[in-house]
């Protein structure tokens, strides 16, 4: 069962855009209320009395961008959770509404089938968590930098690990 909800909240970046923001003097943070999810199972057994809870491994995600705030030193920040190696990045981003596509994908892009190339994303930590880079990922960011990924061939966990994923939003808007 699929585990989401998401919080929004900005957040500096000082090793990812140097220059661009003071940690000290940031007090930006913007909450909206979480949707909770169900990331735990609960099976009743009927020989116990009380019900068993199962966990599963939980992938925390922080989406920043695209843009920086009206102060131009922060970036917005959006979390979300999923259940390790359940979904892939492009279906968390849009099952939270996140923004994904630059405006040229928003209306011609392949619906994830890994033939537009432009559900790009940067992964700035947490990449041990992910899949490799598939064939379709080879093919369209073949001059780009490692860490840049498609966000519909990008597998979140692998169903036994579990950790935190920085996700960079559309990395070709970034200076
Ligand atoms: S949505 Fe087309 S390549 Fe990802």
């Amino acid at each position: 069962m699929a585990a989401t909800h998401f919080a929004w909240t900005s957040l500096c970046l000082p090793t990812s855009f140097p220059g661009k923001c003071d940690v000290h003097r940031s007090s930006s943070v913007k909450l909206l209320p979480r949707r909770r999810g169900a990331s735990v199972s609960v099976t009743a057994n009927s020989s116990e009395s009380s019900p068993k809870v199962s966990e599963q491994p939980v992938i925390e995600l922080q989406f920043i961008g695209p843009k920086p705030e009206s102060d131009g030193r922060s970036y917005p920040v959006e979390e979300a959770r999923a259940v390790s190696g359940e979904k892939l990045l492009r279906t968390i981003m849009l099952d939270n509404k996140l923004e994904l596509y630059a405006t040229y994908g928003k209306v011609m892009n392949c619906g994830g089938g890994g033939t537009c190339g432009t559900c790009i994303v940067e992964i700035i930590e947490g990449s041990d968590l992910l899949n490799e880079r598939t064939d379709a990922e080879f093919r369209y960011l073949k001059k780009k930098p490692e860490t840049w990924r498609l966000a519909c061939q990008t597998i979140v966990g692998n169903k036994e690990n579990s950790g935190k994923v920085v996700v960079q939003r559309l990395p070709q808007w970034k200076k």
